[in-house]
């Protein structure tokens, strides 16, 4: 039931501080250590590689969960799109896990992968929001993302969950393998959390900006750099599904590259500037595109802040960064949607689950 909000898509928004601290209870024991499976546990220390399928937002998902999977718990890890793998299939590793990640555990494209692993042999795991779908009946393991349903078609919390799961994952990967982090990133999610709630309480802000840069342009880009550049993939693809405005997320290094030729005089270029070692880069990358013309909205953080971002989210750790600086990009597009007049949770030519490949 959407209760008070006219959208499901504004609630499910709202929700994310709540499934994320939810999140945490579930899989953490009052001592501070991970509950996960034993079988999940033996499975993740036994595989020397992790081969993660998915589509769309949860694709994006992936890319961060690949980077807490390589940084936390030192496994080689590998995000592939679900309808390429198949025709594109890499060279396998020794022991590889398959990790699929799924909202609706319902994806076609990633249960076409998910069959042909397991005759292959491979073990799966399967991290999604429905645990008595296929592709969770299906796979050898199942981590839930409790983030409750979702029902507007655009991903948002689930998508906050899955990276939040898969954290808990990384983290426990780690302890099991004997090593010492030097940050409790369980600890940071729940940091983000708040942060999140701060964010969902400016939403005038969110609105003003999607009023001022976005209710009428054609087009508009995301850049950023090193996990900044997944949630400029994010950003782009929740901005054009629903508010149909063609969007699109970059590297901030490959601008130079060919992109920068379609900036004209006022066009979006929404900067994510979260990341401390890439911050000076991507603001050179925000000039390059301001002296050709870019209405330039800057999203940064807290100790990394200058004058003239539009945004300064709350400090939290880079490694989960994404959880948060994902809120601003996620109303941003909700509202531009609205002011356009689009049919914010059910836009055109999309279904919620893609059961066809
Ligand atoms: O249910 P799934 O997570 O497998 O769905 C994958 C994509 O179809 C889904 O994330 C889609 O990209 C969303 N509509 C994005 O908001």
């Amino acid at each position: 039931e959407k209760g008070t909000y006219d959208h499901f898509m504004l609630k499910e928004i709202d929700e994310q501080p709540i499934v994320i601290r939810n999140i945490i209870q579930k899989y953490q024991h009052e001592d501070g250590s991970t509950r996960l499976d034993a079988d999940i546990r033996a499975a993740m220390q036994q595989a020397d590689r992790i081969y993660v399928i998915a589509a769309g937002t949860s694709y994006h998902a992936g890319l961060v969960g690949k980077q807490l999977l390589e940084q936390v718990a030192n496994k080689p890890t590998e995000v592939h799109i679900a309808s390429e793998f198949l025709y594109n299939m890499p060279l396998l590793s020794q022991n590889p896990l398959f990790v699929f990640i799924s909202q609706s555990g319902e994806t076609a494209d990633s249960r076409g992968v998910l069959v042909d692993v397991k005759k292959k042999g491979h073990r799966t795991l399967t991290i999604t929001n429905v645990p008595g779908s296929t592709l969770s009946r299906e796979a050898d393991f199942t981590l839930h993302t409790f983030a409750g349903p979702e029902i507007a078609v655009a991903s948002t919390k689930a998508y906050t969950a899955q990276m939040a799961v898969l954290t808990l994952l990384a983290v426990d990967t780690a302890y099991a393998a004997g090593r010492t982090l030097d940050f409790d990133p369980i600890q940071e999610l729940g940091i983000a959390a708040n942060a999140m709630e701060a964010l969902c309480n400016q939403k005038d802000e969110f609105e003003k900006i999607a009023r001022d840069y976005l209710s009428v342009t054609r087009n508009a880009f995301f850049i950023g750099r090193a996990s900044d550049y997944y949630v400029a993939l994010e950003g782009a693809l929740k901005l054009k599904e629903i508010s149909y405005i063609q969007a699109e997320g970059f590297a901030g290094g490959e601008l130079k590259h060919g992109t920068i030729a379609l900036i004209e005089d006022g066009t979006p270029v929404i900067a994510l500037a979260t990341n401390e070692h890439v911050n000076l880069s991507i603001r050179g990358n925000v000039q390059e595109v301001v002296s050709r013309g870019a209405a330039a909205v800057i999203i940064s953080m807290e100790g990394l802040d200058q004058e003239g971002d539009a945004v300064v989210l709350p400090r939290v750790h880079e490694s989960i960064a994404p959880l948060v600086s994902v809120i601003p990009t996620q109303l941003i597009a909700y509202y531009a949607a609205l002011h356009r007049g689009c049919d914010v949770d059910k836009p055109r030519n999309l279904a919620k689950s893609v059961t066809v490949e």
